[in-house]
């Protein structure tokens, strides 16, 4: 362990880790979650940039010469982003501009804290609708590439090398963990956003000889498998780990769904009282992360499969201090926003049952048609549903080549291939809604039947009826980008330059895909 931290004093850092954050014991939670022990390593408690544990993982990332020499930073999140308020402070003690890119979601009051410091502090503010919108308007931003107006923060602030900080982190506990008295820990919880901070933890652990699970419960709904993307991130740390001259051992990872609920920053039942149960404790629980986090180990206790937990408080100290006058630098949307904050919104009704009710109607107004299409159906999606995307993509991309336009449907259906079932009965009810739904916006009429500019027209009258009517536009809309994104014919509108090496690399371009020296298969590993 004494080498780790050795070998990692040669990595440079901006010098906000003072020591390890405490951990402490939790009797009353621990009683009412129905555990032996609980244990809580409050990484609130950082004296630095109000603490939460995003401090490590920038500690490591600012400190790069890329970042210190940087005219500004650029960071995107949601709009009550804890992880852009940090970024936000850390400029502020390093005297940095920083340029915040916000996509609205609900604003809970510690959301709304965010905000407010965000708002007075940012060299400057966008705003945009929805993540989709973002990644519309701004793919530089979401890409992470190079911008004129200054370095892109990675989403999360999770880089191969920022994560080195969450493997210090990891090995910090695993100390404590050795130190402590009692029955020893079975797993670590945590939430899961980008995942670079249960990753680096996870290897951390590991490389201390610490053999228990870190249990990372997500509060985003990818649309990617997860747990290739966590996996992805173990590898990345891991080289880094052997490039400071150690070598990783397996390390012990599992990722908890089912407690995003209706979306990203969309409080449940179970993330409010988790985060109820925080704030009882004096801990700025909120329902985005760490409360949807214990709710995710309140299920495992329930079904016993955790008996001495820890918990990791990844979240800020309360009382952000905004500026005064903050609430006029925002975006006129953004305000009005964060004005109506304070209560935290109830969770809409769930996507599916807005999308079956409007199949529902569909049918029930006798508009179901759904023979008489051609050519065969795909791996998820029959041919009536691959018709719905073609004409969905003619629509909406009048400049797609012809062969572009082939392509769409078959990448859309591969796509799909990823989601669980219960996703693709949702994807199922939103085709049937597009092509029956136009009885109610522009007569009696397939989708597909339309031309082009009708459906684009047919498209835009759903969504001015606002509720499912605007869910049915936005997620179709939101399908056939994602497909046309993946054809190379579109990166130069989003400034990708695709998966290319230099000719000057070229020769050594396999020698990328080798295990280092010393790497055996996962399966012997020891
Ligand atoms: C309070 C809190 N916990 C956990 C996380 C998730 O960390 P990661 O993105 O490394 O998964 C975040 C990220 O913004 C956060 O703000």
């Amino acid at each position: 362990m004494a080498s780790f931290a050795a070998a990692f004093a040669s990595v440079p850092r901006l010098g906000l880790i003072e020591g390890p954050t405490p951990l402490v014991p939790a009797p009353e939670l621990a009683a009412q979650l129905g555990v032996a022990t609980l244990h809580l390593k409050r990484d609130d408690l950082f004296p630095e940039l109000h603490g939460g544990t995003k401090v490590r993982k920038l500690d490591v990332l600012l400190a790069e010469d890329a970042f210190r020499h940087a005219k500004a930073w650029v960071v995107a999140g949601a709009v009550g982003s804890g992880q852009v308020a940090a970024v936000v402070a850390a400029g502020k003690q390093q005297s940095r501009p920083v340029h915040a890119h916000l996509f609205r979601t609900p604003l809970g009051e510690h959301s709304a804290e965010n905000l407010a410091f965000t708002a007075s502090w940012a060299a400057s503010v966008t705003a945009y609708r929805n993540q989709v919108d973002l990644a519309v308007r701004a793919p530089r931003v979401v890409l992470a590439l190079p911008m004129a107006s200054g370095i892109v923060v990675p989403i999360g602030a999770t880089s191969p090398r920022s994560m080195l900080g969450c493997v210090l982190a990891g090995m910090e506990l695993a100390e404590q963990l050795q130190a402590a008295d009692g029955p020893p820990a079975d797993a670590v919880y945590l939430p899961c956003g980008s995942g670079g901070t249960a990753a680096g933890l996870a290897v951390g652990l590991a490389l201390a000889g610490i053999d228990i699970p870190v249990r990372a419960v997500m509060v985003v709904d990818r649309f990617f498998s997860p747990d290739m993307r966590l996996w992805r991130l173990v590898r990345q740390a891991e080289l880094e780990v052997r490039r400071l001259g150690l070598t990783p051992r397996p390390c012990k990872l599992e990722l908890r769904r089912g407690f995003v609920g209706p979306g990203y920053a969309q409080p449940t039942p179970a993330a409010l009282k988790g985060a109820a149960n925080l704030l009882e404790l004096g801990i700025a629980g909120e329902a985005v992360y760490t409360g949807k986090a214990l709710a995710g180990l309140a299920a495992d206790a329930a079904a016993g499969l955790t008996r001495n937990p820890v918990f990791w408080v990844t979240v800020r100290r309360p009382g952000l201090e905004p500026q005064e006058g903050w609430l006029e630098r925002l975006p006129p949307g953004l305000a009005a926003l964060a004005r109506a904050s304070g209560s935290v919104s109830p969770p809409p009704a769930t996507r599916r049952n807005l999308l079956l009710g409007f199949a529902a109607a569909a049918t029930l107004v006798g508009a179901a048609r759904l023979t008489g299409y051609d050519g065969p159906g795909g791996e998820v999606l029959s041919s009536w549903e691959l018709a719905v995307v073609r004409a969905a993509g003619e629509a909406l991309l009048p400049n797609i080549s012809a062969a572009g336009l082939d392509a769409l449907p078959g990448r859309v259906d591969r796509y799909l291939l990823s989601f669980p079932t219960s996703l693709r009965v949702e994807v199922h009810a939103l085709f049937f809604a597009v092509e029956q739904s136009l009885p109610f916006a522009v007569g009696f009429h397939r989708f597909t039947a339309l031309s082009p500019a009708d459906r684009l027209l047919a498209l835009e009258r759903i969504a001015a009826l606002g509720g499912p009517g605007l869910l049915i536009a936005r997620s179709i809309r939101d399908l056939v980008l994602l497909a046309w994104y993946q054809a190379p014919e579109a990166w130069p509108d989003i400034g990708y330059e695709g998966p290319m090496v230099s000719a000057a690399s070229r020769p050594s371009v396999y020698d990328a895909l080798k295990a280092p020296v010393g790497w055996v298969p996962f399966s012997e590993a020891p």
